[in-house]
């Protein structure tokens, strides 16, 4: 059965890379760091007798050959990359998990009927380029070219980093899978929530994942002397947003279920006696419901309109980018359920409220997700922690889950 020990060993290993003065992590895509913890993970593949390649999006895939070749693959795997000061688990788990299980069975001579492949798919954070995914957008060839020109805070475009990092931004089609080639889609991930604390539970079977929609809000007011311009004839573009941020805050709380996040904020010119012309904000907006999701959208976009009238503010909305919920395949949530029960463990299912690349993977194949305890629910922060039983126990299940899919009817 797998070896939580190296499971462990190989995590802690992977953390060291991007590690930061405050404790976390940064591996943001197309970076050294994103590029050494792919190095260092392709390692771990070769250690487990897998074919290694990495596609035309950077995609890291290892492959171990079942009876039939030519069968559709049982497709492992999450991301390497990080948030900014991110934590251990976030991506790592699923990647090494996916190695693991492949390694155990390798070495216990397990022979299955289908191919299974395990991938760290490239950028799934979105951290630097504010898309997210775009690994498993290549995969499902839906990552367009006009994609590529989402830049970072410096001003490079998705398609520049790619050149920096040695790809050629023209062909990441070439990274599109037929759908005909995967049977199954499985991510270890950690829950980044506190529903299995909650239940004690170590490990959980995942239901569906909420779909997110990313805008960015512009406000145009206008600069002005801060002593000289009474409160009464100001278009203060910050005064402005931060009514906004309060109205985003109050209608993703009514629907019980939404959640609203304003997680960047820039205001300019930025002198401390300059009333703020110009403020831009980030809104990641989801909900396990599309409808009462857009609803909510709706309601913010409206009021954010009614304040600047109000304030004499111009107000304008992009959309970085927007997903349904993903449902996952019931019969691999059952087939996850059962490993849980081998296990020992009550199956308990659960949303996701976090993304992943199983929502766009799932569009060429039935996908599942099984998720780890998170200790207080904490991710995205250096403080992100699931401990090695749970971990291992996590990887089990994920080890008796393949072993059913790959078999091969
Ligand atoms: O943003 C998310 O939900 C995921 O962590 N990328
Ligand atoms: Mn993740
Ligand atoms: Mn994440």
């Amino acid at each position: 059965m797998v070896d939580g020990g190296r499971l462990w060993k190989r995590l802690s290993e992977l953390a060291e890379i991007g590690r930061q003065e405050e404790g976390g992590v940064a591996r943001l895509s197309f970076t050294e760091e994103e590029r050494a913890a792919k190095d260092l993970v392709a390692s771990y593949m070769e250690e487990a007798g897998l074919a290694v390649r990495e596609d035309a999006a950077g995609n890291l895939f290892g492959r171990r050959e079942g009876r039939d070749p030519e069968a559709p693959a049982v497709l492992v795997g999450s991301h390497v990359d990080s948030v900014l000061n991110g934590g251990d688990f976030d991506g790592p788990l699923g990647v090494l998990g996916g190695i693991e299980v492949l390694q155990t069975m390798d070495e216990e001579g397990v022979e299955m009927g289908r191919p299974v492949e395990v991938v760290a798919f490239t950028d799934e954070e979105g951290a630097r380029f504010s898309l997210g995914m775009i690994g498993s957008r290549a995969l499902t060839g839906t990552l367009l070219q006009e994609d590529l020109r989402h830049e970072d805070r410096n001003g490079v475009s998705i398609e520049q980093a790619m050149r920096n990092a040695g790809l050629d931004p023209g062909k990441v089609g070439e990274a599109a899978r037929p759908a005909d080639s995967l049977a199954a889609y499985l991510e270890l991930h950690i829950e980044q929530g506190k529903v299995l604390e909650g239940e004690d539970l170590p490990v959980g079977v995942v239901t569906g994942i909420a779909g997110p929609v990313w805008l960015r809000l512009s406000f145009a007011g206008e600069a002005g002397h801060a002593g000289t311009t009474p409160m009464g004839a100001r278009r203060d573009a910050l005064a402005a947003a931060a009514e906004v941020v309060g109205v985003i805050e109050e209608e993703a709380s009514d629907t019980g279920s939404t959640v609203g996040t304003v997680g960047q904020i820039e205001a300019g010119p930025g002198g401390i006696n300059i009333i703020p012309g110009r403020v831009d904000l980030s809104l990641d907006l989801r909900d396990i419901d599309e409808a009462v999701r857009d609803r909510a959208e709706g309601r913010i976009r409206g009021r954010a309109g009614e304040v600047c009238n109000r304030r004499g503010i111009d107000l304008s909305f992009e959309e970085l980018q927007r997903l349904p919920p993903a449902p996952c395949s019931e019969e691999i949530r059952g087939a996850i359920s059962a490993a849980c029960e081998k296990e020992g463990i009550r199956p308990h299912p659960l949303p996701s409220g976090a993304g992943h690349d199983g929502m766009h993977v799932a569009e060429l194949c039935p996908m599942g997700m099984i998720f780890v305890r998170s200790k207080d629910g904490v991710s995205h922060n250096p403080k992100e922690w699931s401990s090695r039983e749970d971990c291992e126990a996590g990887c089990k299940v994920l080890y008796l889950t393949v072993l059913d899919l790959a078999r091969q009817r």
